[in-house]
């Protein structure tokens, strides 16, 4: 998969392959070029389904790839991060998800189909920045009682490690979901819900 970055947080969008065809000889209407994306490509801007080989991804990695000309989050989370995403509940605005947009395979406790993966669209529900992804235990300038989460530069939106704002941001809701299922262990694909998913 070309399109993909790991821990950067910076995203990359597809680069359109050009392809020139000409007609030359008598007879035939002179075209001068035409240019066109790969077939991938294009099927990728319309919203094909993306896969993604995912077998590389470590505990507090992430990887970000593109899907409809969007980032997309691709975190995976140790045991001990989801022991504190536990106790955060009381900390976010919609703990629940209940206002927020994901499908409902993943609107439960780690707002994932396996627990340890968190698939998201990353990008910011105030304004739509990219946040960033700051995953460790730690102070940080934000925040001198970071558990780990997203951080969105614009405004300082605050997220916890399922994608949840913390109450009172300028971001008014989670971050989004999109439809995925496992093809495999080790293979996501992105833009389609599992079998029998509504
Ligand atoms: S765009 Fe993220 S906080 Fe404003």
């Amino acid at each position: 998969m070309a399109n993909e970055e790991v821990n950067t947080g910076r995203r990359r969008f597809l680069t359109a392959t050009t392809a020139v065809v000409g007609a030359v000889g008598a007879g035939f209407a002179a075209v001068p070029f035409i240019k066109s994306w790969s077939p991938s490509a294009r099927a990728r801007f319309a919203g094909a389904p993306v896969t993604q080989d995912i077998s590389a991804l470590t505990e507090g990695q992430q990887l970000v790839i593109n899907w409809r000309g969007q980032p997309i989050f691709i975190a995976k989370r140790s045991k001990a991060m989801l022991d504190v995403l536990a106790t955060m509940d009381a900390l976010v605005a919609d703990p629940k998800s209940t206002a927020s947009d994901q499908p409902s395979y993943a609107q439960n406790e780690t707002r994932s189909i396996k627990k340890d993966i968190l698939v998201l669209v990353g990008v910011c529900t105030h304004l739509g920045c990219a946040p960033e992804f700051k995953p460790e235990v730690k102070p940080e300038p934000f925040d001198p009682d970071w558990k780990g989460g997203y951080f969105c530069p614009c405004h300082k939106s605050r997220y916890d490690l399922a994608g949840r704002v913390f109450k009172a941001q300028p971001a008014p809701l989670n971050l989004p979901v999109p439809p995925y299922y496992f093809e495999n262990d080790n293979t996501l694909v992105i833009g389609v819900d599992p079998k029998g998913a509504a």
